[in-house]
């Protein structure tokens, strides 16, 4: 598959910045739909240039093909691999706070390098931090619900999770689990392989190879490395890129380095092999 399979024209790069930006803007205002689990809010169409992706969807991979093709070697979005239909349910915006409102949440802020950690209700967090990324405040400035999850708390809904049933000899699995507003998400960084799924919301995905490091700042958020970094990145030094719909997941391999942009208010879960 060839690298760069996604590129955008600049003009086009700039319309879908608007958009995930007018649609973070809208997200302020609008009211939820039940069928988005109450996390969504009415904004513009999707754009045709957000779909692109170079990154290969595979429907009912089998094991032996996923360790053959993928598992040391690309990324791939995996879809019908486990039916998460229940616990998409426990996790809408309603039966969350109904259950864990009241439980203090870990945030992480949302640079590469030193998180900041702070405690907060989870329902303080919903209400009042998970606002759309603001394009101009920085990474290690935004809080992010991420991982640093309290699984004895929480146990009710991880219990009903089905992670893809692909695992890696020698490597035990951890979750992280996370809630995010339009326009966040986390800069470059790498760790060991593993796999994210979409619950409720879009994730937009930015990978590089593990020996092509990508050019970023690690306190500016995605958003401003795709304002700023990715028009004037040449052709060949664009990353494979692809936006992860609600029930599918993305595999990521050992050290891939990779950047995550949630295009909704996204609820996501990732599985880690290591
Ligand atoms: C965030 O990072 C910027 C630049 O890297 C730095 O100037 C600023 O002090 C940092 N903010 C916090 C809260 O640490
Ligand atoms: C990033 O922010 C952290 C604290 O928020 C700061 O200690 C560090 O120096 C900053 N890094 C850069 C490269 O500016
Ligand atoms: C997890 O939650 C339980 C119950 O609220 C609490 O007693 C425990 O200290 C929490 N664990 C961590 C690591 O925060």
């Amino acid at each position: 598959m060839p690298r760069g399979g996604g590129l955008m024209a600049p003009g086009a790069r700039l319309l879908f910045l608007l958009a995930v930006w007018t649609l973070a803007a809208l997200a302020r205002h609008g009211t939820g739909k039940a069928g988005d689990g109450g996390w969504q809010r009415p904004g513009p169409a999707v754009l045709a240039e957000e779909q692109r992706c170079a990154v290969e969807r595979r429907a009912d991979l089998s094991y032996s093909e996923f360790v053959q093709h993928y598992a040391f070697s690309r990324p791939v979005i995996l879809q019908g691999l486990t039916d998460n239909s229940r616990f998409r349910a426990l996790c809408s915006r309603e039966r969350l706070l109904a259950s864990f409102g009241d439980s203090v949440v870990r945030l992480s802020t949302a640079n590469t390098y030193s998180y900041r950690k702070v405690d907060l209700p989870f329902q303080e967090y919903v209400e009042h931090l998970l606002y759309p990324q603001d394009p101009t405040s920085l990474g290690n400035d935004t809080l992010y619900f991420f991982g640093d999850n309290n699984f004895s708390e929480w146990a009710s809904l991880f219990q009903h999770y089905s992670p893809p049933p692909f695992s890696l000899l020698g490597t035990t699995t951890a979750y992280s689990f996370g809630i995010a507003g339009a326009g966040s998400g986390v800069p470059f960084h790498w760790h060991g392989p593993g796999f994210s799924e979409v619950i409720y919301g879009r994730k937009r995905w930015f990978l590089y190879p593990p020996e092509k490091t990508p050019e970023f700042h690690p306190n500016k958020t995605t958003l401003a490395w795709l304002q700023d970094m990715y028009p004037t990145l040449a052709p060949s030094a664009r990353p494979l890129e692809c936006t992860v719909q609600a029930g599918e997941v993305l595999y990521f391999p050992d050290r891939w380095w990779h950047a995550t942009l949630n295009l909704d208010t996204s609820v996501f879960i990732s599985t880690f092999l290591s």
